[in-house]
């Protein structure tokens, strides 16, 4: 008899194929089989199950799609409490954690701990039994949680059934549910669109999309499950590790965070954090600290439980990325292309290890869709580097008089009209470079890093510059004397001296740092760049339609306007103009790019480089004709890891993409590593 005449045996194997199939898609990002082709086994076996339902079963992957809604969730008594961790702040609280472990177990010697974030999810229990998963709890208050089994089953990386032969008769698993970043910002712009309320941050979307008595609608949400502990077990022998644990629980499909580690002492635990520090931004889901529990079960067995935590495993939590303050003011900058943004005066407030008194507002849509108003009780959001940003209104807490804001009609620097064109979201000051904050910005533009790099003109001085009359326009730069300089406030003859220098220095530049410093609207770096690559010469491009422009990759037409209007306006020609009669060239770059090895490659960057910036790798490998992406996926060619390389590095192996390490990266770029 074959399987097609055989409903059970063909049903057992669309189960597995399919189940092989998710795995490969939502955990791998790497499917095996078209969509179309997965959508037909799918339905072959919801037509199966639906013609034959004694053969249907609750682990089976059609389950995944939610079922029918609830009135209330059943609440569940957790038959091993669900305790919580101890929390640290520092390197001192971590410090007295591990003494304490060491005096309680009588010795001097290295405690052998493993490392792991701490995930900024909602704590769940899965109990399996026999191998399918049968229920699934929250937290609750330790005791006592609520049943999610129908939600949680619509989760895939959730198994709906153990795989491998070592299967216990019950066990529990232990993790955390979280939403990924970009499923996040996704759910988000999709709320938006939809005119529904936005989330918070990635837990509360998490949490709310866990408790929704809708399954199909938690089935919509994308969540995910990283494990950490077993429960209660019955029928296998308990592991003698933790790092055992987690090794069991990979071999039966769950997913375990790739960043956790085993590390002995106390000073590997800091360098743990430090790494895990230097790659929260880049991680695809949120992370609010470290934990680190001693690895031996034995150990732990020894060490106990005080109140509701055990004494082996210890919270390092960093400071908190989101905070409550007072909107004090808003008031609007204008930027380098008039653009005027309107910013949030906060009472300051540490957040994110640093005091903010600032956040943007971004745009005049921004605040009627958070609806902030002056007075407001916000919550403000800084993650690494990032901007710090005005999350959400507490409008509990709003006083009567909170002010409306309105976007002022004349730009409060220059006084000239403040325009919105249709469509667009950005007001502008019309005053174009006779507006002072406009000069000023395009300046600073011009001066920055990586646009002509002038070392020593910073903002303060800019303004300065600018206020006293001395600076109109970038070419003016060029003209500066000594004598003007040491007029300045604060500025030496040591410093007039060396300010000169840079901009000596500056006259040698290249093509693309020219065009990017000229402040083009919608021209960046890899605009600039494209356009350096494809025109011989300043002259070409200056005279090029806006047709011919959009012939270059990535330029569409609004860019192509923007480019074209810029060259035909007079006062622009002119500045272009005195800045090369300053002196200001470039060599005549032959495409170096077109025999490069690397050339049309895709490469990814991760972990830190010793010997270069992450960005100035990128500069220097793009120059080579290759192309820098952000993520590893099946179209990476090579991904360059530098120390710590971390979920990027995992996904890069998962993948078979090739792994070359900074030296090579060096090599390719014609330098050696000292
Ligand atoms: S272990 C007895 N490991 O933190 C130890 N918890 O404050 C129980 N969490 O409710 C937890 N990441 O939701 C553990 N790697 C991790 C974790 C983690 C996040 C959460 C968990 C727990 C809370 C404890």
């Amino acid at each position: 008899m074959t399987n097609s005449d055989d409903p059970r045996a063909r049903i057992e194997a669309l189960q597995q194929q399919i189940e092989k199939h998710n795995e490969a898609y939502y955990l791998h990002d790497d499917p095996l089989i078209p969509d179309a082709e997965y959508d037909r086994l799918f339905s072959e076996l919801q037509q199966l199950e639906a013609a034959h339902p004694e053969l249907r079963r609750d682990d089976s992957p059609t389950q995944r799609v939610g079922g029918s809604p609830l009135d209330k969730f059943q609440s569940v008594q957790h038959l091993l409490p669900m305790l919580s961790l101890d929390n640290v702040f520092d390197e001192d609280g971590l410090r007295a954690f591990d003494k304490r472990i060491r005096e309680r177990l009588n010795t001097t010697d290295s405690i052998v701990y493993v490392a792991e974030p701490k995930l900024d999810g909602l704590a769940i229990s899965v109990l399996y039994e026999q191998g399918s998963l049968t229920r699934a709890a929250t937290r609750g208050d330790g005791e006592t949680g609520e049943d999610v089994t129908e939600n949680v089953r619509t989760i895939h990386s959730v198994p709906l059934r153990l795989k491998g032969d070592n299967i216990p008769e019950r066990v529990e698993i232990r993790g955390e549910i979280y939403m990924p970043k970009n499923g996040f910002e996704r759910l988000n712009q999709q709320q938006r669109e939809r005119g529904l309320k936005t989330f918070v941050n990635p837990r509360n979307a998490a949490a709310g999309s866990l408790r929704q008595l809708d399954s199909k609608l938690t089935a919509k949400r994308p969540l995910a499950m990283f494990c950490y502990g077993i429960g209660e077990l019955v029928g296998i022998e308990r592991p003698e590790s933790h790092t055992a644990s987690m090794q069991l629980i990979e071999n039966w499909g769950g997913q375990v965070c790739p960043l956790n580690q085993r590390i002995a002492g106390i000073d590997d635990c800091f360098a743990f954090i430090d790494s895990l520090q230097n790659q929260r931004a880049e991680l695809g889901y949120e992370i609010d600290g470290a934990v680190f529990k001693v690895n031996d079960l034995g150990l732990q067995e020894r060490l106990g439980f005080v109140s509701r935590a055990p004494r082996w495993a210890v919270a390092y939590k960093f400071p908190a990325q989101e905070e409550m303050t007072v909107v004090e003011a808003i008031e609007v900058q204008v930027g380098r292309t008039g653009a005027i943004t309107p910013v949030a005066r906060l009472t300051p407030v540490f957040v994110g290890g640093v005091t903010v008194s600032n956040a943007t507002l971004h745009n005049e849509d921004e605040i009627r869709r958070k609806d902030v108003r002056v007075g407001d009780s916000v919550i403000i959001r800084r993650a690494g580097d990032v901007i710090p940003e005005v999350v959400k209104v507490i409008t509990d807490k709003r006083p009567a008089d909170a002010q409306i804001f309105e976007m002022p009609e004349h730009c409060p620097v220059c006084g000239a009209d403040v325009e919105r064109e249709p469509g667009e979201a950005v007001s502008r000051c019309s005053g174009g470079l006779f507006c002072e904050a406009q000069r000023k910005e395009a300046l600073k533009h011009f001066a920055s890093r990586k646009a002509m790099d002038i070392d020593g003109l910073g903002d303060k001085i800019v303004e300065q510059l600018v206020d006293e009359g001395l600076v109109h326009d970038p070419a003016d730069l060029f003209s500066l004397t000594h004598a003007e300089l040491t007029a300045l406030e604060r500025m030496g003859s040591k410093s007039a001296d060396n300010l000169l220098q840079a901009l000596d220095n500056a006259r040698e530049t290249r093509f693309q740092r020219f065009l990017f410093a000229l402040g083009i609207r919608e021209v960046g770096e890899a605009t600039a760049r494209a356009l350096s690559l494809h025109f011989s010469s300043l002259d070409a491009l200056m005279q090029a339609e806006s047709s011919a422009l959009q012939e270059i990759e990535d330029i569409g037409p609004v860019v192509a306007h923007h480019i074209e209007t810029f060259f035909q306006q007079s006062e622009n020609r002119m500045v272009i103009q005195r800045l090369l009669d300053a002196g200001i060239h470039w060599p005549d770059e032959a495409p170096a790019w077109q025999d490069s090895e690397l050339s049309g490659k895709t490469l990814v960057l991760t972990g830190t480089m010793d010997e270069l910036s992450r960005s100035e790798a990128k500069e220097k490998l793009l120059a080579l004709g290759a192309k820098v992406a952000g993520s590893v996926s099946g179209k990476t060619d090579y991904l360059v890891a530098g120390r710590d390389a971390g979920s990027k590095l995992t996904k890069a192996e998962k993948l078979g993409v090739s792994v070359v390490d900074e030296s090579q990266l060096l090599k390719w770029l014609g330098r050696e590593s000292k």
